[in-house]
This record gives C-alpha cells, structure tokens and sequence, in this order.
C-alpha cells in the first residue's frame, strides 16, 4: 500500500492519539492497517493482532548505543523510580549476599550491592556496555565480576546465586519464548531470591490473545497470569511495585494505557 508521507504522518498522530486515549481498538481494522502497517520504515512499528513490536533492537547496545545509554536513560523519572523499587527490595536480601545482576548493562544497582556488602556478578551481552560500566563506576566496578555471555545459558551451576536482579530486559529486550528461557534460568541459578522487572495488564482491559512465542512479552498478560507463569517457573512473588514505567520504550509509547512494567520480588519455592 503507497500513501503520501504527509497522509501517513496525519493517520499516525491520529492512532497515537487514540492509543493514549486507550480507543484506538474502537477504531476500524482498515483504519489500523492504513495507519500503522503502513507507516514508513522509520517508525518500524508492526501491527500483530493486538500486540505492536519494535524490531531487532538487539545492536542498540553496542558501540554509541553503549557509550550513551545511560547519560540518555539516567535523568528519567521511570530511572529513579526503578532505583527506588530495587534500593527497598534489597532490603530484604540479607547483607551479604551474592548477587547476578542479568544483563549487568552500566552496572546501575552496583552502588546500592556495595552499600549491602554483596558479592556482585555480571553477565552481558555486549562487551560495549561493560566498557561503559566500568567508565561509569570508576573504582566501584573493580568490586564487580562481569563477563559477557548469554542471558539464555547462564554459564553458572545451579543455585550459584543467593540473588539474581534483571531490570528492563524480559518485557521489551527478548521473545516470549526467550523470556520464558531466561526467567527458568534465573531460576536455576539463584539458589533463594529473584528481583525480575515484567510488564502486567491492567485487570479489564482489552486483549485479543496472548503473545506469540516470537512477539514481545511486553504487557499483556493479566496479573494473575504473570503470578502463574512465575509459579510455574518455581517462583513465589513477595511483592511487587507500582508501575514504574511512564511509557518510555516505543512499544510503551503506544500502549500506554494497557498495562505497565512492574518490578517483582521472588522467592524461589521449588
Ligand atoms: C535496556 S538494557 C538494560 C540494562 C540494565 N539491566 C539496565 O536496567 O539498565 C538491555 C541490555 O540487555 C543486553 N542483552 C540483550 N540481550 C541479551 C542476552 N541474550 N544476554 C545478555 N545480555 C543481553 C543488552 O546488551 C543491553 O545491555
């Protein structure tokens, strides 16, 4: 389908318009396929049926990616916010600890293990962060064991961990098949605790299926699911926050009002 840019531009604002007012699903299948999967490759957004994807943004975090990803993420409020959440789910790890932070990023929660005297790990894909890591932590990242790896085949033995920690990673960063890989890892490793960040719906509102295995996870299950995905996995929830994000990742964005990421505190009970 070949529309102006201008015309597409028009339909564009309208279906944002209407995913923040939450009525885009009012609006007319032909109106979704004119907007969106129509929209120019510089939106890179892909309508699925209920879900919308933002592509391959695997090698977002190399490179630049790497060099800026915190100077442009570390003045939001959704940033502090996920500090917050961590700083008080910490507080009930015991001092001490041994924690896998997964993916380690730029190390955010480092400071707050120190102040916990715990024993910290890191895994990350992309040796461009952990060069960022190191930059912004200076000599704290000295206290810190980081290797690059794979979040799907933890190189660890089980139980290895009193503690495993993934911030803004199984929502938006991997498949729902992936996440269900990496969160069943989590889970083998740690030998007590898990701190996981999931999105979760809003009870009510609309969902015309569940994500496929390829899709994002994102925020489409409803709490009660999310509990008996983690319950499946061998994880009890102790607690968990209030949303934490206010819409910032693309997909988020456009579906701000279905739902929202969530941090988790979990117990291991199998
Ligand atoms: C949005 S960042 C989150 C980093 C950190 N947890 C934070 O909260 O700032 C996503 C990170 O996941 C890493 N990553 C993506 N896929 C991965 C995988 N399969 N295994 C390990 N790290 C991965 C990326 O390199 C990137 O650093």
């Amino acid at each position: 389908m070949s529309i102006s840019a201008t015309r597409t531009n028009v339909l564009l604002s309208k279906a944002r318009k209407h995913f923040q007012e939450g009525t885009l699903f009012e609006k007319s299948r032909s109106f979704l396929a004119r907007t969106v999967l129509a929209a120019p490759e510089r939106i890179r957004l892909k309508y699925n049926g209920g879900a919308f994807e933002v592509p391959d943004i695997g090698r977002t975090y190399f490179a630049e990616g790497a060099q800026t990803y915190l100077e442009k993420r570390s003045q939001h409020e959704d940033w502090r916010l996920e500090q917050v959440a961590v700083a008080s789910f910490l507080e009930q790890i015991p001092d001490g600890s041994s924690v896998l932070d997964v993916p380690f990023g730029t190390g955010r929660f480092v400071e707050l293990y120190l102040d916990k005297r715990m024993d910290i790990f890191g895994i990350e894909q992309s040796s461009d962060m952990i060069k960022a890591a190191k930059n912004s932590l200076g000599t704290s990242f000295d206290s810190c064991s980081v290797q690059t790896g794979d979040a799907l085949t933890l190189p660890f033995e089980d139980n290895s961990f009193d503690l495993v920690v993934s911030f803004r990673f199984i929502p938006h960063i991997i498949s729902y098949d992936q996440a269900l890989v990496a969160l069943k890892e989590f889970h083998r490793v740690t030998s007590r605790f898990a701190i996981v960040q999931l999105g979760e719906r809003e009870p009510g509102e609309y969902r015309r299926r569940l994500p496929k295995g390829h899709e994002k996870m994102e925020s489409w299950l409803y709490p009660a699911e999310v509990e008996e995905l983690l319950q499946g996995i061998g994880f009890e929830i102790l607690e968990k926050t209030q949303p934490l994000h206010a819409a910032t990742t693309t997909t988020m964005k456009y579906a701000k009002n279905i739902g929202d990421w969530r941090g988790y505190l979990c117990r291991k009970s199998l």
